[in-house]
């Protein structure tokens, strides 16, 4: 959805939002009176005022209507539930093809007004690439009081970067058979034109003179060349340490000779999600151009069987020298990880973040409410539970105590990529640590939260694009 921010409202602006706080109506009774609607009829028609409710009005033939929408309750942190609205905005927008609404009655707290607009977008998004009847992208223009003007860059950062968590979306919503390693890599290439963002994508020559064993032998059931792709993006002072971001770029994961069940193979389009939200993050960086060094690190592969695709018990190398056991093909994730939490060492970074679909057992852990978060670095922790919070893309420690790390001895090599079935979502993460030296560095897995399936006010069916909002913040918290 394009979205177009007017300061000001006028009469031409036919159709009205009004926001009410849970059980606050009655402070709307002035709004009623203007549009001579009756006191009592949001309570005969249901409305509260609490979170996800929706009520729509069309008080007299000369006005548009009116959109009521509750926002839960006043004094909690709530700008999830703002977001929230905004989602079913976008929807009522959609449906009834609006083209200018106004916003009256505003949430009364900033965070609230970011959000809401950052769900508008979000929920407005729609993937129709490969549809023949395509419908024009929605547009609409929102009317703000003047006085929120000077909540301009709030909002205008909120706007980018959920049109970046778009952007991320789209990747990842493309299938693998237009997605592979190669054509991302030149989607990447292409981004960094626009926004003056250098790139570097190395092809398997390349990965080869890196010595990157693990991610060369992911890939070599394929045949997709894999990529290195990067990205430096220098707005912070010359010679300062950046933060690297490492995300996990499987184009399609079949499990490779450890072949995955069908029924389990279809999500694995999504498998380059960690990837995606890295990238989007040069949308982010090019467009509000923070005074920070930030550098990106993708590993693309695509994970096949084949005569020539790695096998249960062969012995690989990384790029650090270690040696690796592969006990199953299906932990490909953690083996393309490995190679890239090495080479991000190059930039002397002042820490580390990698973001991947890395284990189904994370649903076991915490379901589809929060990513798993990893590492050694308590307060990089910390700050990105809270940054979770406020971006209502949350996070959840889980520990990585050295009794885990007994699971992933191996007998022959210096580690095995596989665990067993316990801790499957601490084991992976510990040994993506073994690639760590000492930087603060954390990890977080997000193979549950990378895809909506039920219904969601700002989530459409198919990729949500979490983690975009997540590291942005981060990056921009800096
Ligand atoms: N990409 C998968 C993880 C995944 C599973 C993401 C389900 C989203 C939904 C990953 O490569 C994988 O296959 N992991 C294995 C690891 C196991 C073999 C130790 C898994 O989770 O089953
Ligand atoms: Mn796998
Ligand atoms: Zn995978």
């Amino acid at each position: 959805m394009k979205l177009k921010l007017k300061y000001g409202i006028s009469a031409k602006d036919e159709d009205i939002v009004v926001f009410s706080y849970q059980d606050k109506i009655n402070n709307l009774k002035p709004v009623l009176q203007k549009y001579i609607i009756a006191s009592n009829i949001l309570t005969r028609l249901g409305f509260t005022g609490k979170r996800d409710d929706v009520l729509e009005l069309h008080p007299t033939d000369s006005h548009g209507s009116i959109i009521f929408l509750g926002l839960g309750e006043k004094g909690k942190s709530n700008s999830e539930n703002a977001r929230r609205a905004g989602g079913l905005l976008a929807g009522i927008t959609v449906a009834r093809s609006l083209k200018s609404v106004a916003l009256v009655e505003l949430p009364d707290q900033q965070d609230n007004l970011a959000a809401f607009v950052e769900g508008l977008i979000l929920g407005g998004y729609d993937f129709n690439t490969f549809k023949s009847d395509k419908k024009p992208e929605p547009s609409l223009t929102l009317a703000l009081n003047g006085e929120y003007k000077k909540l301009i860059s709030e909002i205008e950062k909120a706007m980018t970067v959920a049109e970046a968590a778009c952007y991320a979306r789209d990747l990842i919503n493309t299938p693998a058979n237009f997605l592979t390693p190669t054509s991302y890599a030149a989607k990447v290439r292409a981004l960094g034109k626009k926004y003056k963002i250098s790139t570097r994508v190395y092809g398997k020559n390349e990965i080869q003179k890196l010595k990157m064993g693990a991610m060369l032998a992911v890939a070599e059931g394929s045949d997709q060349q894999p990529k290195l792709i990067t990205f430096t993006y220098n707005g912070g002072k010359k010679g300062e340490a950046p933060i690297v971001l490492v995300g996990k770029g499987v184009t399609f994961d079949t499990g490779g000779i450890s072949l995955k069940p069908n029924s389990g193979m279809q999500d694995m389009k999504n498998d380059m999600a960690g990837s995606a939200t890295v990238i989007a993050q040069m949308i982010v960086l090019g467009t509000l151009k923070p005074k920070i060094n930030v550098v990106g690190i993708v590993p693309a592969v695509e994970n096949m069987p084949s005569g020539r695709a790695l096998k249960p018990t062969d012995i690989i190398t990384a790029s650090d020298g270690q040696t690796i056991e592969v006990l199953n093909t299906d932990a490909e994730g953690r083996l393309i990880l490995a190679d890239g939490l090495c080479y991000a060492h190059k930039f002397k970074p002042k820490a580390i973040l990698d973001i991947a679909t890395l284990t189904g057992a994370v649903r076991y852990a915490l379901g589809h409410n929060a990513a798993g978060i990893l590492g050694k670095d308590d307060n990089l922790i910390e700050k990105l539970y809270y940054i979770g919070q406020k971006t209502g893309e949350r996070v959840w420690q889980l520990p990585l105590w050295d009794e885990y790390y007994e699971q992933i001895k191996s007998n022959v090599a210096d580690m095995k990529n596989v665990g067993g079935p316990a801790a499957g979502t601490i084991t992976a993460a510990a040994f993506l640590s073994k690639f760590v030296k000492d930087i603060p560095w954390a990890h977080i897995d997000i193979a549950a939260m990378d895809n909506q399936e039920g219904s969601h006010p700002y989530q459409p069916k198919g990729a949500t694009g979490y983690g975009v909002r997540l590291l942005a913040e981060f990056l921009m918290a800096d």
